[in-house]
This record gives C-alpha cells, structure tokens and sequence, in this order.
C-alpha cells in the first residue's frame, strides 16, 4: 500500500491524509518537546500511551455531548480524526495554579484558584504562543464572538468532566491545553474539538502524594516520564493490571 500524503508534522504528532475525504490520520510520535521546542526528548512508548489516554477522554466527551473530531482509533498510534480548520488559539484551562501563571503572577504552586481561569494564547512558535485577551482575539479576527462563546462554554464543560473523571481515579486536574477547530458544512461551520487530551497537554498531580503524573516530569529533569504516564493509562483502565 501507499504510504499516505504527509499534511503536516509537529512537535509531537504527524498529519496525514485520511482514507476519505474530510478525514485526516493522527500520528502519535514519542518526541517530547518542551520551553517552545528549546528543549527536545523522547519518551519511549509517549505515543502509543497518548494515543490510548486521548481516544479514551474524547471518547467519553462525545457521550456527554461535546462535540469532537475523534472519529476512531486505527492502532497503536494512530487515529481518524475528522478534518478541522484549527482556531489558532490555545485554551488553558486552570484550577490550581502552577506553571507560566504561577511564574507571572507569584503565586505558589498548588495554590486553589478561586474559581476556574480561562488564558487564550495565540497559537505562533515563533512568537512563543503569547497570552492575548479576547479583545485581542476579536480585533485580529482568530475567532468569532459566537465561537468563543461556544469555546468557553465548551471548555468548562470538559473541565468539570475531566476534574470528576480524574478525582475518580485519585489525581489532581490542576491544568490543561485544549484547541478547537471549524467542521465546514457546506457554508456555515461549527465549533468542535480536535488535537489531543493527554498527560502531554495536562498537569496531573496524585492526590495523596502530590508527585506530578504529566510532561513536567520531562520538563523539570525529574525522570520517570514513561512511567508517569503509564500509571495515568493504568489508573483509567488502559494498561492491562500488572504492567
Ligand atoms: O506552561 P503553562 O503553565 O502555561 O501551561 C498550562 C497548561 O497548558 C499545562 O498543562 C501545559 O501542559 C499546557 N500547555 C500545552 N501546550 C502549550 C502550553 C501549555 O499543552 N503550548
């Protein structure tokens, strides 16, 4: 057989044509990039793990009615995904602080937010995906008004989902990346959700321990990457027991 046509790679996955028409193949590699590509990985077995967490989580989304680009995983590390028109902003959802926020504003990692935070950032490597405003947003033109309304509403959904389905199995949602695309019907298009869900995009801390389950452990020297999230696959049902 053909291989496929490449449409596009990036830091952790590859794009390729679908079978049919408005479909596309997600390629789960086991590179590991980190501070906007400045510091680059592998984690061995990333790909197939993230491939199994993601179809999982979008799986389940879907049954609760978020729309999805998910369509059907096709082996170890890949899936059919359907075609979107990416919106070129990333969604982070908060709930702990941590990380760039924590960095920004000073405060403690770990620290309960008040109430969940929404960040926007412009999806541009080279401009370091900056944090804009949904101001910023509607004078550029990234996104409708209506869109970003369906975003938000979107994403706060996933996150009292996710927070529920991950408290189930003892850890911690403290943030996550979420990016959305445009599903073309003819004229009008809609607002669904497409990349990946995994430890990848996702900071997950035990919540008994507190020991980080995620891509910090990569960015941070910490070690243990794989096993990570091998234990986040295993606790959600993924690994058979004893792996
Ligand atoms: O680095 P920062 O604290 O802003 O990241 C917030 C969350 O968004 C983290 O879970 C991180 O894994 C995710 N993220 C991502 N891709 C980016 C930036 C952040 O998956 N480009």
């Amino acid at each position: 057989m053909a291989r496929r046509r490449q449409i596009y790679e990036g830091k952790a996955k590859i794009l390729y044509e679908g079978p049919e028409p408005g479909t596309i193949i997600q390629y789960f590699k086991d590179d590991a990039t980190a501070f906007n590509a400045q510091k680059k990985g592998t984690i061995s077995g990333k790909g197939v793990l993230n491939n199994r967490i993601s179809e999982h989580i979008f799986t389940l989304l879907g049954q609760i009615g978020v729309p999805t680009h998910f369509i059907r995983r096709l082996n170890m590390r890949e899936q059919l995904v359907r075609q979107v028109e990416i919106v070129p902003i990333e969604v982070v959802v908060r709930n702990v602080a941590a990380g760039s926020l924590s960095k920004k504003l000073g405060i403690e990692e770990g620290t309960q937010l008040p109430r969940t935070l929404i960040e926007y950032c412009y999806k541009d490597d080279a401009l370091g995906d900056p944090l804009v405003s949904e101001e910023h947003i509607a004078c550029f033109g990234w996104a409708t008004q209506e869109e970003m309304h369906d975003i938000a509403d979107m994403a706060i959904r996933i996150n009292d989902f996710m927070c529920g389905l991950f408290a189930g199995i003892g850890i911690r949602l403290i943030d996550f990346k979420l990016e959305f695309g445009r599903l073309y019907d003819g004229d009008y298009s809609r607002i669904i959700l497409a990349d990946e869900i995994s430890p990848d995009g996702c900071r997950l801390w035990d919540m008994n321990t507190g020991e980080k389950l995620d891509k910090d452990r990569f960015r941070r020297d910490l070690g243990g990457e794989v096993e990570a999230y091998q234990e986040v696959a295993r606790r959600l049902g993924l690994l058979p027991e004893g792996l």
